[in-house]
């Protein structure tokens, strides 16, 4: 039988080489994965395959015929449906518009038609976006709300025209059940008939969902089989050429003085305030459905919500006295560092270097007798940051906006890194890495602990917080429900308390 679509020969160079040679066959119906490590060429060969992007050499067809790729349009006219890892969303129209927005009527931007709106509604229900209205502007959700904005996006296309649906990092900010959902959804669209091409980091995900995978290293395909036949070690031998080496944690070390105190912190995302403590040397995790409250507790924490009331007190590690955080100036003053989830809008300088972008936060270390910043200094910390986490990059001076997701996210943790917080608020910090780094990630928050600095991490994969903390508490529909230490939880003791303050309908619109 025909190949729904048959890449050949694909090849592609920015400054180096990024594909070379790539050959791909999916089948009509089938689900196919596409892993690798953070800059790879994944989203580089997606780009290409859906539109965005030229290629050097190569062919691609569809359904056996020669496919034309050379814009967006074109490939969307051939039933190509995209969601893009990097969102592909406008922040200024409603959510109704982002979604129908390759289909909406060439005269009227503002969908006045009750069909198109009730369209939106329907393809918003099938993704679980139940609470957001068709009307809602797209800069008023969460990160993970505006994921599944996407994914209705790449699924408007009429299944009768859909050929082919590649997803780039679809569950990248989404919750374990919202992940799910995902995935029956991608199942009944296959078995009538569509293909898929799923790129993912989340190797569970990808044996369970995919019918074949495909790794993609050093910018050629180094192994291609079914997933019935691998593990997801396999996965990660083919991907990086060696086994993963699994930090063991001992967990021997208790944590030390207190040295984060919430107490009573009100806004109106919480029903009832919010009191914690975070210590020296402690990982803290919190966990919860989207929507529960997570991201809002660290912003709060960090002086940016302008509405809130209790205190956030910080104990200096010197003479022991409280210091009252209630701006983010004055948290960055006093050595607390934000990493937020949505790296696009509130992390990255997009278009400065790699450089600007890892040492803005401590530009003072940096300056010379003029206040002027030192260029050879500052690119030595850079190059330093980036041996560090691996960042793959063609140097300090690269533009950001130029660097796989994955190798962006890996700089904005160098940047606190390079600042040398005491107290980190992370909120995803590992969203989009690859696994090998993420464990190098994982081994720079547990190093930091080990060192005194108090943590609390936010994560959408239980695995992850269960890995990495030490204590871990839960919010569902904005309250803290429950706290466990470690060797207490087990996974479904978290999703237990993580669901408990739903009613039936905020369940489903929390998963
Ligand atoms: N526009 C560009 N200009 C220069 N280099 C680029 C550009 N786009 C991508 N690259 C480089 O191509 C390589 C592959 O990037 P790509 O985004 O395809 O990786 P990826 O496999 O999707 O990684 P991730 O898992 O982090 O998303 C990277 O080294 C990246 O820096
Ligand atoms: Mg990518």
């Amino acid at each position: 039988m025909t190949d729904r679509l048959k890449i050949e020969g694909l090849s592609k160079r920015f400054a180096a080489p990024v594909l070379n040679q790539v050959g791909l066959q999916i089948a009509r119906g089938s689900v196919h994965g596409l892993v690798g490590e953070n800059g790879a060429g994944k989203s580089t060969l997606i780009n290409i395959v859906s539109g965005l992007l030229a290629a050097d050499a190569g062919e691609i067809s569809l359904n056996g015929k020669a496919y034309p790729r050379s814009s967006r349009r074109k490939a969307l006219d051939h039933g190509v449906a995209l969601a893009s890892q990097e969102l592909s969303l406008i922040e200024t129209l409603s959510v109704a518009e982002n979604i129908l927005l390759s289909d909406l009527p060439g005269q009227s931007l503002g969908i006045a038609r009750v069909q198109s709106r009730a369209r939106a509604r329907e393809l918003m229900d099938l993704v679980g976006l139940v609470e957001v209205s068709t009307d809602d502007r797209l800069s008023t959700l969460t990160l993970a709300q505006k994921q599944l904005v996407e994914l209705a996006k790449a699924l408007s296309m009429p299944e009768a025209n859909c050929q082919l649906l590649i997803l780039d990092e679809p569950t990248s900010a989404l919750t374990g059940p919202q992940a799910d959902r995902l995935h029956e959804i991608i199942r009944d669209r296959a078995d009538a008939g569509l293909s898929v091409l799923y790129v993912s980091h989340r190797l569970e995900d990808v044996l369970q969902v995919c019918d074949e995978v495909s790794v993609l290293r050093d910018g050629a395909i180094a192994l291609c089989a079914p997933c019935s036949a691998l593990t997801s070690n396999d996965l990660i031998k083919a991907m990086s050429g060696e086994a993963l080496m699994v930090h063991k944690d001992d967990n021997s070390k208790t944590p030390g003085e207190p040295c984060l105190r919430v107490a009573q912190l009100a806004t109106d995302i919480f029903p009832e305030p919010i009191s914690l403590c975070c210590h020296r040397g402690e990982i803290l995790g919190i966990a919860g459905l989207a929507g529960s409250g997570r991201s809002e507790l660290l912003h709060s924490i960090f002086g940016l919500s302008a509405e809130s009331k209790g205190s956030v007190l910080l104990m200096d590690a010197i003479d022991n006295h409280e210091i009252v955080i209630d701006s983010p100036s004055q948290a960055v003053k006093n050595g607390i560092a934000l990493i937020a989830e949505d790296r696009k809008s509130q992390g990255i300088f997009a278009d400065k270097s790699v450089s600007m972008n890892s040492t803005v936060a401590e530009l003072g270390k940096l300056r010379g007798a003029l206040s002027t910043i030192l260029p050879r200094r500052e690119r030595q910390v850079t190059e330093e940051l980036i041996d560090r986490l691996k960042v793959k990059c063609e140097g300090p001076l690269q533009s950001i906006d130029r660097l796989s997701g994955g190798n962006q996210q890996k700089v904005l943790i160098a940047r606190w890194l390079q600042a040398r917080a005491n107290v980190w608020l992370l909120d995803e910090p590992t969203r989009g890495v690859d696994v090998t780094s993420k464990l190098a990630i994982h081994e720079q928050l547990r190093k930091l602990r080990d060192d005194g600095a108090a943590l609390l991490m936010v994560s959408s994969e239980l695995e992850e917080l269960m890995a990495l903390c030490d204590r871990i508490l839960v919010l569902s529909n904005g309250k803290q429900v429950a706290e466990f230490q470690r060797g207490q939880w087990s996974k479904e003791m978290l999703l237990e308390a993580a669901f408990s303050e739903y009613t039936h309908r905020a369940v489903r619109a929390a998963c």
